[in-house]
């Protein structure tokens, strides 16, 4: 897990500008799943939320200015992505502490929160029963109705990815060292257990189906190197979801 941690702390003295990813759609796309998903489950007047994993906070600071009642706390487990945030963030209305998801319920008390979002964190944990056991701290920090709203990666979708990818002669995309994606009918059958109500929201499929199949096509038909920068990410991730070719998935979950 140290070597996990020594990544983040690494890229956030790296690239502050990118600490958490180089796909900046990606992350606005991800930033306006879970709001979407805000907006509809009807908030209490003075909301209390969680970030996890919150990196440089720019997640954070997208809660913080669409919902200014909101008490928000942001935490990380790496202290340089905590350094990163607040310097980033300049609201006093986050409270930005390390922490770390395996230890909540001795960092928090039960029904503590109304919303717990995560975003690409539970990928980081090593192994799948760590990954539960922190589902069901969530839980237990969130208030009975409460909702944890998370974007995490899934084999599934990746999977189907790759094999678009594959038609079309492309290698396959690998799941990086420090990740462990969910199994989607494990999670589904795993985390009904612990939530009243699970879904899973393929939000960013048609996203990664652009981006990651027909312009990976292009870029390599023409002999050029593909970048973020390039204008298919903005058209992609102006694009309706459909489908399900994308590794990360909108998990909505009630306590
Ligand atoms: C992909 S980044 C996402 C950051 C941010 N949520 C965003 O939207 O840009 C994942 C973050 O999870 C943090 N993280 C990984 N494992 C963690 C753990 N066990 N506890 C708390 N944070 C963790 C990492 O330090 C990193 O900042």
């Amino acid at each position: 897990m140290d070597e996990v941690k020594d990544y983040w702390d690494q890229r956030a003295k790296d690239q502050p500008q990118a600490a958490t990813t180089n796909d900046v759609y990606l992350r606005r796309l991800e930033a306006a799943a879970l709001m979407s998903q805000l907006c509809s489950i009807g908030l209490p007047p003075e909301p209390r939320i969680l970030d996890i994993g919150c990196g440089d906070g720019s997640t954070t600071s997208v809660i913080a200015s669409n919902f200014p009642n909101a008490r928000l706390e942001a935490i990380d487990f790496s202290a340089e992505m905590i350094d990163l945030a607040r310097s980033k963030s300049g609201s006093d209305r986050i409270t930005f502490s390390t922490g770390d998801v395996r230890h909540l319920r001795d960092r928090f008390p039960a029904s503590a929160f109304d919303v717990i979002s995560t975003n690409r964190c539970l990928i980081n944990l090593r192994d799948k029963e760590e990954q539960y056991e922190a589902l069901n701290q969530i839980r237990d920090c969130l208030t009975p109705g409460g909702y944890f709203i998370g974007t995490e990666n899934f084999i599934g979708g990746q999977a189907n990815l790759n094999s678009l990818r594959q038609s079309l002669a492309l290698e396959e995309i690998p799941v990086r060292w420090h990740n462990l994606y969910f199994d989607e009918t494990e999670f589904m059958d795993r985390s009904k257990k612990i939530f009243s109500e699970v879904e899973l929201l393929n939000f960013s499929s048609t996203y990664y189906l652009v981006t990651r199949v027909v312009y990976s096509a292009l870029c390599r038909k023409e002999g050029i190197e593909p970048g973020y920068e390039h204008p298919i990410y903005a058209i992609a991730a102006s694009l309706p979801a459909t489908g399900d070719f994308s590794p990360i998935k909108l998990i909505r979950a009630r306590a």
